[in-house]
């Protein structure tokens, strides 16, 4: 056995200062070898606001790993539009008392070490996963901590930076299609906004299920969305969504969720079939209201549209959200390895301009996914 104490160079990093040093600690035996990051950097959210509130800080703790948590060294780490609202100040009624945050959900990289109880991943295999949404301590990090089952083995087809941005927007499509709806081979699925990573994961999902799959983008998605087997994909900026699109549905997964897309939803629908949406209400309402109102005022609101469309159209009304699932993650690896989920990645910013990749979205100067990459 050999004890190994190194420290890393310190080195200017454009905007930010120098990058933080850190302890590494390395057990070498023959096959095995533990790294433990005692410090790293991390990109902070000290307030909310816009881009320029971020800093990238040096010699941020790494808490100790609770049992059935993994250190996970950070290669790649995308940008979820949650991540822009987290850092406006959305879900501010659960995170301002625990601020400085750490955003950022999605990762792909290396595992450092892991919890006593972790048996599924070992040290130095090349993982993926994604953070809970109410996750304090995020991913913009060197090291970041998931449990277990937030993480498998990345598919070795797939460069850190692809892996990144797949998870937390194909968990979305996974827990809305598989766990709420249960689509079946042969279902109708209609994707209303195809062309964002949750749309577009959705639509390879259904497709690899089985599933007859139709939706609606922007015209420059349209090419995308049949390539990825959708039957129909309706440009919703030059086109009538109501009158072009065919049939009746099982399934509507609505990622724009406004009341325009709830009633062509709705209405598409055959009765006892699933209306899904993404915009769910609990956190801008607990926002507005506080936690003691808000929260149940959103349990009452939800209620009071599942019984009205129970009654009115005969089907059932969701407010879909991103959780955790190592079943799900798993049948997402073995999909990006038979080549049959991928979300195309647009841009890559290193981790020291978080702020301009953040503004680029803010402005949506950049449609598709971006991903922040670590050195
Ligand atoms: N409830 C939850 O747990 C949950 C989880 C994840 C996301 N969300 C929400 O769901 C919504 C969608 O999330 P997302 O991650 O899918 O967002 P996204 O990837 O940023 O996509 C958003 C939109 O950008 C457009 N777009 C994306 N790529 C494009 C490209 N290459 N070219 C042109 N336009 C492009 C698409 O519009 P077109 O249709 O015009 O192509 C798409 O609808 C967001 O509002 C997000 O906050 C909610």
């Amino acid at each position: 056995m050999r004890w190994l104490l190194r420290r890393s160079s310190r080195k200017a990093v454009a905007g930010f200062g120098s990058r933080g040093s850190f302890s590494l600690f390395e057990v070498g035996f023959s096959e095995v070898r533990r790294s433990v990051a005692t410090s790293c950097r991390a990109v902070l959210l000290p307030r909310f606001g816009g881009p320029e509130v971020l800093e990238l800080r040096d010699n941020v703790s790494v808490p100790d790993l609770k049992p059935n948590e993994v250190l996970v060294r950070a290669r790649a780490v995308s940008i979820n539009p949650l991540d822009c609202r987290m850092r406006q100040g959305y879900g501010r009624s659960l995170f301002k008392p625990l601020l400085p945050l750490i955003l950022g959900r999605d990762i792909s990289g290396e595992v450092a070490s892991v919890g006593s109880s972790v048996h599924s991943l070992g040290v130095g295999q090349e993982v993926f996963g994604a953070l809970h949404p109410t996750a304090v301590r995020g991913t913009y990090v060197d090291y970041a901590i998931l449990a277990e089952d937030e993480l498998v083995s990345k598919p070795e087809s797939i460069s850190h930076v692809e892996a990144s941005a797949i998870p937390f927007a194909a968990l979305t499509a996974w827990r809305a299609l598989r766990s709420t709806a249960n689509i079946k081979p042969g279902q109708r699925v209609l994707v209303l906004g195809g062309g964002g990573a949750v749309g577009f994961s959705a639509i390879q999902l259904a497709v690899a299920v089985g599933c007859h799959v139709s939706t609606t983008c922007g015209g420059e998605s349209v090419g995308r969305m049949l390539a990825a087997g959708a039957e129909q994909a309706v440009d919703y900026t030059t086109e009538d969504c109501e009158v072009s699109i065919k049939g009746y549905f099982d399934a509507v997964l609505d990622t724009i969720g406004v009341p325009e897309t709830e009633r062509i939803g709705v209405n598409l629908l055959k009765r006892g079939g699933h209306y899904m949406t993404l915009q769910g209400e609990a956190a801008s309402l607990t926002d507005k209201y506080g936690m003691v109102v808000g929260l149940p005022m959103s349990t009452a609101i939800l209620l009071q549209k599942q019984m009205q469309y129970r009654y009115s159209h005969g089907i059932e009304y969701n407010w879909t959200y991103m959780r955790a699932d190592g079943e799900g993650l798993e049948e997402i690896r073995r999909l990006i390895e038979a080549g049959k989920l991928k979300v195309p990645v647009e841009k890559t910013f290193p981790i020291t301009q978080v702020r301009e990749a953040h503004e680029a979205k803010d402005e949506r100067l950049i449609f598709g996914k971006v991903v922040l990459e670590l050195d």
